[in-house]
């Protein structure tokens, strides 16, 4: 099957499975936000094995749900679960699932990651919009794309209007919202302090293993892209405590509940 027959059989497949009135936002869930899955009201879930554009994860990692249904009175479509580049070396591994989201009316992908704090002000358990993004390592999930649709502007991948939105939504909610420019690192290792001390004289003030790859691909596929970190540590050599991910799975444990109401009120005020 080729990859344009897999999105489109995908695609067919969930529209018989969720009905009509297919939602326009689309939720990735990251590390530390997995629990908003449990908040979605009149839920409808489809596995990821089922859907044959959507990548198999590894055993033991995220969940590969698909789930649809009301957030905060919002009707919205769940993923949780993505492929990593740092599993396969390859930054293509969501291409199917954001181009199945473009297939059946999505308009809107809001990304949620995990990431580690240069910013000595913006803590462990709060929250930043990402303005913008520095694309480490260069690498494309685009690669091998023929077409002029492959030249993808990223002048504002991350969409002002919506930003502005999530701001609003943010204030009115009493929750602080910082933004900043995420560095993408392909991982798996953390970064070195000196990596860290690079990144930060770029202008970054969180660095994290995803999102980029799809904000490029839903950019190409013409989505609007909005996406939050949930500060879980500081980066390396920023604090003198070695890092690992059960650190990070503590850091995203305790802002999670703050972080989630941020989402939902920041998912209520999106005009799309
Ligand atoms: N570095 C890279 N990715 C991360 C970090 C970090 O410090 N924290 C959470 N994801």
């Amino acid at each position: 099957m080729s990859d344009a027959e897999a999105v489109a059989r995908t695609a067919a497949l969930l529209k018989q499975r969720l009905g009509p009135g297919a939602p326009r936002i689309a939720v990735l869930l990251g590390s530390g936000w997995s629990p908003l899955a449990a908040e979605v009201q009149d839920a409808v879930d489809v596995t990821y094995a089922e859907l044959p554009a959507f990548p198999v994860l590894a055993v033991g990692g995220h969940a590969g749900l698909l789930r649809a249904g009301r957030l905060g009175g919002v009707e919205v479509l769940v993923l949780a679960g993505r492929q990593h580049a740092y599993e396969t070396g390859r930054a293509d591994g969501m291409r199917g699932v954001i181009r199945t989201l473009a297939a059946i009316g999505i308009r809107v992908l809001v990304q949620t990651n995990a990431a580690g704090s240069l910013d000595a002000a913006l803590r462990p358990g709060e929250v930043m919009l990402v303005g913008d993004h520095i694309n480490v390592p260069q690498l494309s999930p685009l690669f091998g794309e023929s077409g002029d649709g492959r030249f993808v502007d990223l002048s504002a991948a991350y969409d002002p209007a919506l930003r502005a939105q999530a701001r609003a939504a943010a204030a009115r909610a009493g929750i602080a919202l910082h933004e900043g420019v995420y560095a993408w690192v392909m991982g798996p290792q953390f970064e070195t302090p000196a990596e860290i001390r690079m990144l930060r004289s770029f202008g970054a003030r969180a660095v994290g293993m995803s999102t980029v790859p799809e904000t490029i691909l839903a950019r190409h596929a013409g989505l609007r892209v909005l996406a939050l970190s949930l500060l879980t540590n500081m980066a390396a050599g920023m604090e003198p405590v070695p890092l690992s991910h059960a650190h990070t799975l503590a850091g995203a444990a305790a802002g999670s509940e703050r972080a989630l109401r941020l989402l939902v009120a920041v998912l209520q005020a999106l005009e799309c």
